[in-house]
């Protein structure tokens, strides 16, 4: 193979990754979340992190936290937290508590447009409890704009 068919042969590869990645939005098969160790909330939903420090576990729920995130998040919201352009870098979400609010509406409603859903309500399928230590985790990792 010459060097320009290799490079041919690359950039076909990473466009079949990228469509894979387009069609797993579709069927969505969230990781449930283990969260022992992590207070637990109940049903009512808190309106700020009740994880972050000075809580005393704010270093466990950050581990949760980037598991469930990889786990259920990452797909379409990128690893690590960084956005590959598919949707929301949420390293950048305000930290503290207004971030708090717009975390929560997020994942209690999800997102839809013109009746296509971008986002699913991920609290469907995740605990409080996994969603506030995904929180902490997203907090880990905050930059500014
Ligand atoms: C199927 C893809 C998909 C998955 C899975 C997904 N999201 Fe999203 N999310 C989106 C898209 C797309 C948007 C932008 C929606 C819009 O602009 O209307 C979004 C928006 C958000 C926002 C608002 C960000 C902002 O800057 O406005 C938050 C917070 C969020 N997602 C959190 C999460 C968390 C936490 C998870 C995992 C538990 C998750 N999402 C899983 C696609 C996804």
């Amino acid at each position: 193979m010459n060097n320009k068919n290799s490079l041919r042969g690359l950039l076909l590869l990473a466009g079949l990754a990228v469509s894979a990645l387009v069609f797993a939005h579709g069927d969505v098969t969230p990781q449930a979340v283990d969260t022992k160790g992590l207070d637990p909330l109940g049903k009512d939903w808190r309106d700020s992190n009740p994880y972050r420090a000075p809580y005393a576990n704010n270093k466990l729920a950050v581990e949760i936290g980037a598991s469930a995130y990889t786990q259920n998040c990452a797909r379409c919201h990128g690893l690590e937290a960084i956005s590959g352009g598919i949707a929301p870098d949420l390293r950048k979400l305000d930290p503290g508590t207004e971030g708090d609010e717009w975390f929560k509406e997020r994942v209690i409603n999800g997102a839809v447009r013109d009746g296509a859903v971008y986002m699913p309500k991920m609290a469907d399928y995740i605990s409080q409890e996994g969603l506030w230590a995904i929180r902490s985790y997203l907090e880990s990792k905050h930059v500014d704009e």
